[in-house]
């Protein structure tokens, strides 16, 4: 299967060419990248694309690959609401597979999260803190979103009106039902997530800490081979994992 890295001078997008080159099923038609030395574009009879990059850049690549009948596959995270409502237009057209993280442990995490949620009620508060390198240029992390969304779910209620991001300030006691999120920066740290149930009794925690970036570049190229042949439409990680089924 013929596939196109988009990225592919940035650190995932070098993880993505070394484990597509060691994958037999797998063939590199383009490395494309803004940095010297790498493709424009990608070519004719690519079959999907994989693109770990700029949220500004993301909506003009869909756009050419909807154009193209090519799948494709948004790691990158940080899309603007205008951004993301022209990736969600493409989908009319081709398979977009999109997901804040692409590593299995995290995906399962988002479940328990759900689960965690709906059984604890809201008298216990949910505390969502993420680790991740100094470079990252996006906060909170696009997989924080998702493990609030998800805890949002579990507890039937929408992020939006239960949400804080951050705390500065005579903020006041905390509201029962708030969901808060908080980033932290620093070092190399390639992504930790920890979902927090602080109970008056008991405190529940559950975490994840990405070891690599193997963990994201697998996920996001198996999910560029499930695409393929997929009929149009929005799809996440939890339905090429099949936990949505
Ligand atoms: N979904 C996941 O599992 C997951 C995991 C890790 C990182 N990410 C996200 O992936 C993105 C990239 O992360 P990174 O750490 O590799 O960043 P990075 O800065 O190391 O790499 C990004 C690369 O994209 C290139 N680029 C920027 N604009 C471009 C354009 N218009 N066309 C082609 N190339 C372009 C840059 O030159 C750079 O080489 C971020 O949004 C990050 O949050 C997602």
């Amino acid at each position: 299967m013929k596939i196109a890295i988009i990225g592919a001078a940035g650190r995932m997008g070098q993880m993505l060419v070394k484990l597509a080159g060691e994958d037999s099923g797998l063939e590199i038609g383009a490395k494309v990248d803004v940095a010297p030395g790498f493709d424009a574009t990608w070519p004719a009879g690519t079959e999907a694309v994989v693109d770990f990059t700029f949220h500004s850049a993301v909506p003009a690549n869909v756009e050419k690959a909807a154009s193209e009948g090519v799948a494709y596959v948004i790691g990158t995270t940080g899309l603007t609401q205008e951004e993301q409502a022209r990736v969600d237009a493409c989908a009319a057209k081709i398979p977009v597979v999109q997901a804040a993280n692409y590593s299995l442990g995290v995906n399962l995490l988002m479940g328990l999260v759900k689960k965690a949620a709906a059984v604890l009620g809201p008298e216990y508060d949910i505390e969502i803190a993420e680790m991740h390198h100094r470079h990252k240029k996006d906060a909170p992390s696009g997989t924080a979103l998702m493990l609030a969304h998800a805890a949002a779910d579990g507890r039937r209620v929408d992020l939006d009106e239960v949400a804080c991001y951050g705390r500065n300030g005579i903020v006041g006691e905390r509201p029962e039902g708030q969901i808060a999120l908080h980033a932290l920066r620093g070092g190399s740290v390639v992504g930790d997530h920890s979902v927090i149930f602080a109970g008056d009794v008991e405190r529940v925690e559950l975490t994840h800490k990405a070891q690599g970036r193997e963990a994201f570049a697998a996920g996001a190229l198996h999910a560029a081979k499930w695409a393929v042949g997929k009929r149009p439409g929005k799809y996440t990680m939890q339905d090429v994992l099949g936990f949505t089924e």
